[in-house]
């Protein structure tokens, strides 16, 4: 039996004795008998197995709305969480072992999501009394420059990385580690421990950590919502259910909806960052697929005819006329909508593919641009990284080709 077992087995006894009470308004499914969530043992302010979190709080609703006594399956949130959770079926009892994934990301992926209970953005997090007041980033260069050069502490990969390094912060940064091999310590060491104990000045972290770091330090903090980063960076999150329990999905948007200002109360306890000055992000949505002026195309519809004519063309053809191995695309893309066309490129066919490998890729070209290739089938491209992200543009060179818009050959771009 592994620790985290051991121990979601103790805590289990404790919470089955103390959370049974009378059934609320909604019922529970058929054969369900508890609301067993899958969630971290050591993840304040989400959860933890003495029922701290905000996480462990809204989870006791649902119970409360159900009637169900909630019970706790633990493992750590990291990579394999789900694998390892809701996804597992327990050999002993053929079940899975458990059913609800808290605050995971709002949008449909590894899992099918609620409605979403929080959101938020990063934050930087200074302690304060020190004779200097941080704002934005550019702050921070400013007093480095005119007061002391001020410690950063960074997770890999925070979104603030770009910003700090466009204000020459780049030799200040200390780059620390998500997720070290001890399970009980998570990211918010950075606050409690780095920027506590003076080994950096400055400390940049997801809001929610940040927020409950600097609440709980004995050192005064200051925390600091990175408004600079623009509504693009706000991210909302839900609880999550296996994509095949639509009624339990839909039965927990109910209890969502009902109990959303409990559900309110709750999270602003926690002190997230305040989200009411985060610049607007400049709008991404596009009215038409395509500009062309004098002959002139867009940026989007540039980078799709340079993508199509460097990858698609060897079956569908230069301009996308179409050969004998695949159609015309001038043609078939007449009343497409790119709703459409983003799914059948991306999912619809079957001949899979993974060209992340430069020479997996130059060999898969080779191949299915010999004579013998018309076996091959249109690929599933959702494995293809560039292709997902560029899907939106090849839609724009196609649909500009298909609506005549386009002539064949090297577009020019608008801009340059
Ligand atoms: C290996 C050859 C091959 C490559 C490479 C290829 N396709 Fe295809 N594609 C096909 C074949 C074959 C079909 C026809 C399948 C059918 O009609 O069932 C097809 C169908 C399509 C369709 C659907 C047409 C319709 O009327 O439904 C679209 C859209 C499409 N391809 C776009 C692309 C794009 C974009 C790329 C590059 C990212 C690409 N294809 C690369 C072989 C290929």
């Amino acid at each position: 039996m592994t620790l985290i077992r051991v121990l979601s087995n103790i805590t289990l006894g404790l919470i089955l004795s103390a959370s049974f009470v009378s059934a609320g308004e909604f019922k529970p499914l058929r054969g369900q008998t508890a609301v067993r969530v899958c969630a971290d043992a050591y993840n304040l302010p989400y959860s933890n197995n003495k029922l701290e979190g905000f996480d462990n709080k809204i989870a006791a609703i649902i119970g409360e709305e159900l009637g169900l006594p909630v019970e706790y399956y633990w493992f750590p949130q990291r990579i394999g969480f789900g694998r390892n959770t809701i996804k597992k079926v327990d050999n002993e009892t053929g079940k899975f072992l458990c059913d609800l994934a808290m605050s995971i990301p709002a949008e449909r992926g590894m899992y099918s999501p609620t409605t979403a209970y929080f959101s938020s953005i990063d934050a930087m997090v200074y302690r304060t009394g020190e004779g200097y007041e941080l704002k934005t980033i550019s702050d921070v260069a400013k007093v480095s420059k005119e007061n002391k050069k001020l410690k950063i502490g960074l997770f890999d990969r925070a979104t603030a990385t770009t910003i700090l390094l466009e204000n020459g912060l780049e030799d200040q940064i200390e780059y620390f580690q998500m997720m070290t091999g001890d399970i009980r310590v998570n990211s918010g060491r950075i606050i409690s421990e780095a920027l506590a104990s003076g080994q950096i000045d400055v400390a940049f972290a997801w809001g929610p950590i940040a927020a409950y770091y600097a609440d709980h330090s004995d050192v005064e903090m200051k925390v600091v919502p990175l408004n600079e980063l623009g509504t693009d960076l706000i991210f909302s999150f839900g609880m999550g259910v296996r994509h095949q329990d639509k009624a339990w999905q839909e039965l927990l948007n109910k209890i969502l909806e009902k109990r959303k200002d409990d559900i309110a109360a709750i999270v602003a306890t926690y002190n997230f960052p305040s989200l009411a000055n985060v610049k607007q992000s400049p709008k991404k949505k596009r009215k038409t697929a395509y500009t062309i002026e004098n002959g002139k195309v867009d940026d989007s519809t540039y980078t799709g005819w340079h993508l199509f004519n460097t990858t698609c063309f060897v079956c569908h053809g230069d301009d996308a006329l179409g050969t004998d191995r695949a159609p015309n695309l001038v043609t078939r893309l007449e009343g497409m909508s790119s709703r459409a066309f983003r799914k059948k490129v991306l999912h619809r066919y079957f001949a899979k593919v993974n060209l992340d490998d430069p020479d997996r890729r130059m060999a898969f070209l080779a191949q299915i641009a010999e004579k013998d290739a018309v076996k091959f089938k249109m690929p599933i491209w959702s494995d293809e990284p560039n292709i997902r992200a560029h899907i939106g543009d090849l839609y724009s060179y196609l649909k500009a080709r298909s609506d005549g818009a386009l002539a064949e050959g090297q577009p020019k771009r608008l801009s340059k």
